[in-house]
């Protein structure tokens, strides 16, 4: 283990990744926190070892705190303080039971990774990928009529899986800027006069949304409930003509049926920002024509990952003081 060596301050934070240098220069003056400054990611051992020293972790989605690894004993920690909204990578039932709080970034990385959706949908409607693939191989024969013709976005069906704050950000990019159709499906109708306020409709079920759609975005949080939500058969409901687009997790989608889907032209393409064994990602969806895959970029700007730690560190300071922290998930 190159990192973990026990803090000699009051309290030991220990930071699994690095992150903007802002953000760990407050945490080393601050808190005289432990850095990772090779960025490798943590093994399970390392992990177990760093529950065993530090009081807090500050980690992220690239750490598997499984059941396994949380119920390490003996434990120092007592806050896993995840830099990231996304907690799936966090067994938050074994946290609750060894007495762990958990807390996560949500809102700071809501624009920025509804505007990388948007991408996503120009990009695969428009056969971006293909065209830039034809640059980059110096096989362009010039314009013609009838050279990558894609589908138009403008007015076309969005249809958003999950309704929280992000898959509300992308509603309203779509409505405002390209005019699109927008319906959505959560367990929940939007709180009151979202639907009004965005011109959105709740579709009546997943299957009827899936048939209705265009585009089909998903925003839902990954949960051992959404776990391959979209199947062989959700992606038989969708219109040969439709894509799919996932900036949520991967392992809402199952894999294997996408690949079959997109091979067969059940569907007409996919746009992917997350897969299901990051960062392996499977061949056909690195190389397939109807794919346009990125990775894992969706909160990717430096104004998102800054306020992203500086989230972290009001639920650090806050949990310190004795207080319930703001982004408690756990
Ligand atoms: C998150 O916050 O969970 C994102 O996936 C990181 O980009």
């Amino acid at each position: 283990m190159q990192t973990v060596a026990s803090s000699t301050s009051v309290t030991s934070i220990l930071v699994t990744r690095r992150l903007p240098e802002a953000v760990e220069r407050s945490l080393r003056d601050e808190f005289g926190a432990v850095l990772n400054p090779d960025d490798h990611q943590f093994s399970a051992d390392e992990l177990r070892e760093a529950i065993r020293s530090f009081d807090v972790l500050l980690c992220t989605l690239t750490d598997g705190l499984t059941r396994d690894v949380v119920a390490t004993m003996p434990k120092r920690a007592r806050l896993l303080a995840n830099f990231g909204v996304g907690t799936n990578h966090i067994d938050l039932a074994a946290a609750r039971d060894a007495g762990l709080v958990v807390t996560n970034t949500p809102g700071v990385l809501t624009d920025d990774t509804a505007d990388l959706t948007l991408l996503l949908v120009l990009a695969v409607a428009r056969r971006a990928g293909e065209g830039r693939r034809e640059l980059q191989e110096a096989t362009w024969g010039g314009w013609c009529p009838t050279h990558l013709l894609g589908t138009r976005v403008t007015g076309a069906t969005l249809g958003i899986v999950g309704f929280g704050r992000i898959g509300q950000a992308v509603a309203r990019r779509a409505r405002l800027g390209f005019g699109m159709h927008i319906l959505y499906h959560s367990p929940r109708p939007a709180p009151p006069g979202i639907e009004e306020a965005l011109e959105v409709e709740r579709a009546e079920s997943l299957h009827s949304l899936l048939a209705r759609s265009d585009f089909v975005s998903l925003h839902c949080p990954a949960t051992p409930a959404t776990r391959h939500l979209i199947g062989a058969e959700e992606l038989a409901r969708m219109r040969p003509s439709a894509f799919l687009i996932n900036t949520a997790r991967g392992d809402v989608v199952d894999e294997t049926a996408l690949i079959r889907a997109l091979e067969q032209g059940t569907i007409a393409g996919a746009a992917l920002d997350v897969f299901e064994n990051e960062p392996r990602v499977r061949d056909p969806l690195r190389t397939l024509p109807n794919v346009f895959a990125l990775p894992h970029l969706g909160s990717a700007t430096v104004d998102s990952r800054v306020a992203m730690g500086d989230r972290v560190l009001v639920n650090i300071r806050a949990f310190l003081r004795g207080e319930d922290p703001p982004d408690r998930v756990a």
